[in-house]
């Protein structure tokens, strides 16, 4: 079966094609990141990010099309019907519309099976994008629709390796870690899922994020604090630095990063050495991670352990999460450093697993807060 998949959850705007048999093979990819455009806000503008998703989601389908030999052109004008209600399903995306009707105009219906797209969790106003433009996609192709959790995702592009995904081991454990997330999620039975821990207040991405603006450094800013620290790391000169670990003596599996955030500020007087700290802070939650997954290993027995979100690119995380799984002795899953950010070929995976449990729906809505697990 061809998936189409589409994610507009945060700043990353991405199209995929996928075929979901035996094993999955990638069609086509494409994906836009706004990340220059909200770097001037330190962070991600909801109502820019929305805009932005309305203005490249048609280039990205023609795109992604393209790479997947589907695009063919050919006219097929709208009926009045057709485009009231067109129109109606794009009334708040204005940026879409016109690029929608002109291109839908003048393409054959690709040979796609369903369509999945990310509903939540993420910035409400940025899902409604990719979730509208999936509703008008669905009603003028006449194809299926599937509502997908963004998190999961993440979690079955960890899964994912040499063209396959391995649903027969569970439980797995899963260590959560992006802008907008930081948990460890039990996979008890296939795609059911319990939360072991989350954090209390900023997710690591985001604490990555504000201690590199606090430095003075871009948006995103946890690629070049990791950068600042493997620097540190290589001259192995000692560090003078000492930031606390939050909550790594806590019995249960949750964590907290904003005090970390407040330490850092704290050393910050632009006399500071900007590697050092960027080398400790990255050491202290790397030490809080390791702790709380050992003690989430201990508590849910896992066969294998995933680690999914954007931070999981982060190399000296990863290394040492290695370390931790082979001590535990489990098979240990984490995404190809291209496949750690936010794509649309994990949402176009998950919508193939949902399909297979004939989660079809075309009337659903975004949703910010969505879990994985019951609330
Ligand atoms: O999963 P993701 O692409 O978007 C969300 O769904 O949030 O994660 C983005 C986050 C950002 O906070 C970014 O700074 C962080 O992942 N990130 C990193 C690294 N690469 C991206 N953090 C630490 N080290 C990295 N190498
Ligand atoms: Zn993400």
């Amino acid at each position: 079966m061809n998936i189409l998949g589409i994610e507009t959850s945060c700043d990353d705007t991405a199209i995929s094609i996928i075929t979901a048999d035996e094993g999955f093979t990638i069609l086509g990819n494409t994906a836009f990141s706004q990340a220059a455009l909200h770097s001037k806000y330190g962070g991600v503008f909801p109502n820019l990010a929305k805009r932005e998703h309305g203005k490249n989601l048609i280039p990205l389908l023609r795109a992604s099309l393209s790479e997947a030999s589907m695009n063919i052109a050919n006219k097929i004008p709208l009926t009045n019907e057709q485009k009231e209600r067109v129109e109606e399903l794009l009334s708040r995306e204005p940026e879409l519309l016109s690029l929608f009707i002109e291109f839908i105009e003048n393409v054959e219906k690709p040979d796609i099976d369903a369509i999945a797209v990310t509903h939540g969790p993420g910035l409400e106003p940025a899902l409604w994008v990719g979730v509208n433009f999936a509703k008008a996609l669905g009603y003028i192709w006449d194809i299926q629709l599937i509502p997908v959790n963004h998190m999961e995702g993440h979690i079955l592009s960890s899964l994912y390796q040499n063209g396959k995904i391995d649903s027969s081991k569970t439980p797995i454990l899963s260590l959560l870690i992006s802008g907008g997330h930081t948990e460890l999620v039990v996979m008890e039975t296939w795609l059911n899922y319990k939360l072991i821990g989350k954090t209390l207040d900023d997710a690591l991405g985001e604490a990555y994020d504000k201690v590199a603006r606090m430095m003075g450094l871009a948006y995103p800013g946890g690629p070049l604090i990791s950068k600042l620290a493997e620097q540190s790391r290589e001259k192995k000169e000692g560090n003078p630095y000492s930031l606390p670990r939050p909550m790594i003596h806590h019995e249960n599996c949750d964590f907290s990063f904003s005090g970390l955030k407040t330490a850092v500020l704290r050393e910050i007087d632009g006399t500071e050495d900007k590697e050092k700290i960027a080398e400790e802070f990255e050491n202290a939650v790397t030490e809080v991670l390791l702790t709380k997954t050992k003690k989430a290993i201990d508590l849910t027995n896992p066969k294998i352990l995933v680690v999914g979100g954007g931070v999981s690119a982060n190399t000296h995380i990863r290394k040492e999460l290695q370390k931790l799984a082979n001590e535990e002795r489990l098979e240990f899953y984490i995404p190809e450093v291209s496949l750690t950010g936010d794509n649309a070929i994990m949402i176009a995976f998950a919508g193939y697993y949902r399909a297979l449990q004939g989660e079809y729906n075309d009337d659903f809505i975004a949703n910010g807060n969505l879990t994985l697990y019951g609330t």
